[in-house]
């Protein structure tokens, strides 16, 4: 099991290179699915979750090849239409396979994700969806079964607002016969970009961004050329810190408009902040002011960067409520703060945070993606040498985090 180690208490400074989007890399490897073309993604990330999914591909017979940053995906030779537990168990996101493959095989045998650290997380809003498209689905033995001769579009309404089922049913519809319109649909700018690289390999899709998304099915799809969007996880993750510390950084390759809320927030907080077409910068002096946060569907604060937020608000001016709505426990970060000496009182899905002028370093574990993002930045706050145990949640989502930061001069290595 690897470890981080954090001597706390140095304010980041300098430069450092936001990666392309885990949340729009995923779906989009899953839309190759969709054609016997090659297609080919740049600005790919370096990750563990990019690394499964790709692996999940080839089990089915996709060919993918990588140089650098880019990945070349053909799948014009799959011969399995299956995606077995041992890999979604690891990976909720591998039910984003479910859609494709319906939509261009007529057939797919998907395994029920497992109950995942952040909540039940159900995909109920997927499968409803394809039943709506005509899609004849049946689970047994802990597998979605799903059959249709051909998909067919259909209205669809949300209601939930839901990230991947919207991508899902979006992929799916791209091949239907006839129109899908999906109402309520998720807005978040993962979305966008795959409706982008599905509109470059030839689909009819118009309002992506808005809650009505409008999807004319053809025949066929074709290749394409994609530039994957920025990070906005990332790239949020690594402002809050700056902040923490009472540092002054820029990032690169990322943009302000795709994370304005949390932007919003951190001014909120006393941060300085500038930014350009492909760069954020952010100063801070003296210590962040308490910050209420209340996560919800894109453009509203992300639920993503809650963990993140009140790392910063445990060491913050005075007191800060902050309201979880999306995910029914993802407050499992609060006991490793408290760790570190955080106040916290939590009620349900709220969380009353009680500025600390201080906290002490600590060992402590890392639960999920996020919340393991929020420890890194508890640990570069925290007076002394901070210890983060199970850290294949971080590598899930974020690239060579420690090098990164390190760049920055915080004081951070990988224990084996
Ligand atoms: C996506 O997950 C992201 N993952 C998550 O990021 C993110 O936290 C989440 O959206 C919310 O923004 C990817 O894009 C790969 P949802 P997703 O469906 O699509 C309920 C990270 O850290 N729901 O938008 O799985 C669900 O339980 C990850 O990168 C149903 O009830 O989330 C939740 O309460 C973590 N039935 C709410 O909807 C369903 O069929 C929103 O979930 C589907 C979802």
């Amino acid at each position: 099991m690897q470890k981080l180690v954090i001597q706390g208490g140095i304010p980041l400074r300098g430069e450092v290179r936001i990666s392309g989007a885990k949340n729009a890399a995923l779906p989009m490897m899953c839309a190759s699915l969709l054609t016997s073309d090659v297609l080919q993604l740049s600005n790919m990330p370096d990750l563990h979750d990019i690394a499964t999914m790709r692996k999940l591909l080839e089990q089915m017979g996709v060919k993918a090849s990588v140089q650098g940053d880019e990945m070349a995906l053909h799948a014009a030779h799959v011969d399995k239409l299956e995606a077995p537990y041992d890999m979604v168990k690891t990976m909720r996101a591998a039910v984003l396979v479910l859609g494709p493959l319906v939509a261009r095989f007529g057939e797919a045998r998907v395994s029920m994700p497992g109950g995942c650290a952040i909540g039940s997380r159900p995909v109920d809003i997927h499968i409803k969806g394809l039943q709506a498209m005509g899609a004849q689905i049946f689970i047994e033995h802990g597998y979605i079964h799903a059959q249709a001769k051909r998909l067919k579009g259909a209205r669809i309404l949300f209601d939930i607002v839901s990230v991947t089922s919207t991508e899902n049913l979006m992929m799916a519809a791209a091949l239907a016969e006839g129109v899908t319109v999906l109402e309520n649909a998720a807005r978040e700018p993962e979305v966008v970009d795959l409706a982008h690289c599905l509109i470059a390999m030839g689909a009819k899709i118009e309002g992506a961004g808005s809650h009505t998304i409008v999807i004319t099915g053809v025949d066929r799809l074709h290749g394409a050329a994609h530039r994957i969007m920025p990070d906005r996880i990332e790239s949020g993750t690594f402002l809050v810190a700056a902040a923490a510390t009472g540092g002054s950084i820029v990032l690169r390759d990322t943009r302000a408009n795709i994370l304005d809320s949390v932007l919003e927030k951190l001014t909120e907080a006393g941060a300085g902040i500038r930014s350009d077409s492909e760069s954020i910068h952010l100063d801070m002096t003296g210590r962040p002011r308490s910050v209420n946060v209340r996560t919800a569907p894109y453009p509203a604060f992300p639920t993503d960067m809650q963990a993140q937020f009140m790392a910063l608000n445990v060491i913050a001016d005075s007191s800060a409520m902050v309201v979880e709505t999306i995910f029914e426990n993802r407050f499992m970060h609060v006991q490793e703060l408290r760790r570190l000496g955080a106040r916290i009182d939590v009620e349900g899905n709220t969380a009353l945070v009680h500025g600390v002028d201080h906290l002490e370093g600590a060992t402590v574990m890392a639960t999920d993606l996020r919340a393991s993002a929020c420890l890194v930045i508890a640990g570069l706050v925290a007076q002394g040498e901070t210890v983060i145990d199970r850290i294949y949640h971080l590598d899930r989502g974020y690239e060579h985090i420690e090098i990164k930061l390190s760049q920055l001069g915080a004081n951070i290595f990988r224990i084996k």
